[in-house]
């Protein structure tokens, strides 16, 4: 098994992981986890210095498309936790994708609409819209959530940072026709850190397969 990865090494971040790792230890269900975590994720979000200029940018090149950077700042090395900053510049939207892992995401820099979807009968229903501003987060707790899509709607590129309980970029997920409903396998990678081997997706809930 590889190391922990601090990307971004520095006192914040480092002692982030470790109260988001007591408070998952001593919870019962990731509900719990969570609600542990907030005040340390809310602390995060609050602290104008901690994300470096480097980790704000929007990346031409990206798996999300768009310009949409997705840096990562950490990652455990059992990949069951990751840090990471999602950039979305002006007017750029994420596809429509899940996550498959619980945890935290909340808005840092500009401001962002999202669309929350839920999968009833295959076909993608609208269920919730939300308008966020710097220091809005919320918990995300599959099945509930698990599907959305992010618009940045500020003239400012917007930053937002997740906490999630996979290895995000790295694991097969699932982009969604918007239309249609239709899956398909979905690998948005990192800007700035490589997969660890390019396997084909494990699971496709019926989308093509990439080769
Ligand atoms: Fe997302």
């Amino acid at each position: 098994m590889s190391d922990d990865e601090y990307v971004l090494d520095t006192p914040v971040v480092r002692t982030f992981v470790a109260a988001t790792r007591a408070s998952i230890s001593a919870a019962e269900t990731p509900g719990d986890a969570c609600a542990a975590i907030r005040p340390h994720f809310a602390e995060l979000l609050a602290d104008p210095e901690w994300l470096p200029n480097e980790y704000r940018q929007s990346a031409p090149e990206s798996g999300m498309g768009g310009g949409i950077g997705q840096w990562l700042l950490f990652r455990a090395a059992d990949r069951s936790l990751s840090l990471f900053a999602l950039v979305v510049p002006p007017g750029a939207e994420t596809p429509v994708h899940d996550h498959l892992a619980w945890g935290l995401v909340g808005l840092y820099r500009g401001t962002q609409d999202e669309e929350i979807y839920a999968l009833r009968d295959g076909r993608l229903e609208l269920v919730e819209k939300r308008a966020l501003a710097p220091g809005d987060f919320y918990a995300l707790i599959p099945p509930q959530d698990d599907i959305h899509r992010v618009r940045t709607t500020s003239a400012e590129t917007s930053v937002s940072v997740h906490l999630l309980t996979n290895d995000t970029g790295c694991v097969w997920r699932h982009a969604y026709d918007a239309e249609s409903g239709r899956p398909t396998p979905f690998r948005s990678g990192y800007v700035n850190v490589a997969c660890d081997e390019d396997g084909a997706p494990e699971d496709t809930r019926g989308g093509s397969s990439v080769s």
